[in-house]
């Protein structure tokens, strides 16, 4: 059995920056409403043209660069959306094609807001038997085209944002001090659809119908304060169970990264668990909900920033549609 070492993270937003004030013209909504209710001021949103193989190839580039390696040292390709560019084949065949890697496996994953954490998993499941070495780990999602921008729909419209992030994880020794020291998984099927896109679906007899754009089926719903409140009891949860599993405090964590859904979720995790908010980085008031992307965004502008140094421990967690939640621990 090897360890997965992480040699490097990367990220990519679009340029263009939409406020909560350009929402107010769409929907009955307001900047203070969404500032109180959620803590985002901004989000961004790609251009026609540009999607999550684009962002997510940048996002790569940049992971590459700050790891020294190059797109030929990657063996496996993991990314997780619930916004893939097309329904089939997955993104992660479209990001190989452009990394310019024939013949490297490449794998679609779903699971939402956890999605970086399983896709962590999974990548450190492969590298410790050792089948693969270098595993390239995506986040990212295109949501903006989605969105329903009605007043209907301004509950979720204001709450997400597009943008790409990775991690490439590497084989070290088994001995070896640092790296992803646990991953812990869950799901519970029975509220999937408390947060989910109905259609269009495969159940449905022709899957697309015009009717669909009438009844607003296609657009994501959400039972938010079933979220809310889930969330807020499952996050102590994982994050209780990495501790235990690695025989550490919640004091010997230098940095809390949580899926950026409501700043006012993470407030209230930290709060009932006696986390510093210091301890925790946050980006949700400039890019909003990225979903899959957000914990491996946040990480890298934490490290960019100095926030993240070597040996530190770092514990990611999530919670999201599924729902699914979950908790990786490293020692970067
Ligand atoms: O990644 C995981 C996915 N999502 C989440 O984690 C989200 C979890 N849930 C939440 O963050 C919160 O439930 C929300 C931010 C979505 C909503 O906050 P809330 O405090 O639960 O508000 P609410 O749903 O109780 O709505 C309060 C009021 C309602 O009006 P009435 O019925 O009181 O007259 C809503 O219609 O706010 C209204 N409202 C809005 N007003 C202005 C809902 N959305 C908006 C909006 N702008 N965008």
């Amino acid at each position: 059995m090897y360890k997965s070492i992480v040699k490097g993270i990367g990220h990519h937003v679009p340029p263009k920056i939409v406020t909560n004030k350009d929402l107010e013209k769409l929907m009955d909504t307001s900047d203070e409403w969404i500032q109180q209710r959620s803590g985002i001021q901004e989000r961004r949103y790609v251009d026609e043209g540009v999607g999550n193989i684009e962002m997510s190839y940048a996002a790569t580039q940049m992971a590459l660069q700050r790891s020294n390696l190059k797109a030929q040292d990657i063996d496996l390709i993991i990314l997780a959306t619930l916004s893939p560019d097309y329904t089939f084949p997955g993104s992660a065949c479209f990001l190989q094609e452009k990394l310019e890697i024939p013949n490297v496996p490449a794998l679609d994953i779903r699971q939402q807001c956890t999605g970086f954490i399983y896709g962590v998993s999974i990548a450190d499941q492969f590298i410790r038997t050792g089948m693969y070495k270098t595993v390239l780990v995506v986040g990212t999602e295109v949501h903006s085209t989605g969105l329903d921008f009605t007043t209907r729909g301004r509950d979720v419209a204001v709450l997400f944002g597009d943008g790409a992030a990775c991690m490439i994880l590497q084989q070290a020794p088994e001995n070896f001090e640092r790296g992803v020291l646990s991953t812990h998984l869950w799901a519970d099927g029975r509220f999937a659809k408390d947060l989910w896109i109905q259609n269009p679906s495969s159940r449905e007899h022709p899957r697309m119908k015009p009717e669909m754009f009438e009844d607003a089926s296609w657009f994501p719903k959400m039972n938010g304060k079933k979220v809310f409140t889930m969330a807020v009891k499952k996050f102590p949860e994982a994050i209780l169970t990495a501790l235990k599993a690695n025989n550490v405090t919640l004091n010997d964590i230098g940095l809390f990264i949580f899926h950026q859904a409501n700043i006012r979720i993470v407030q209230a995790v930290c709060q009932g668990m006696g986390i510093p908010m210091e301890k925790t980085y946050n980006n949700i008031q400039k890019y909003g909900n990225t979903t899959a992307a957000s914990i491996p965004l946040a990480l890298s502008e934490a490290w960019e920033q100095g926030k993240i140094k070597e040996n530190d421990l770092v514990c990611l967690s999530a919670f999201g549609s599924g729902f699914t939640w979950g908790s990786a621990l490293i020692r970067w």
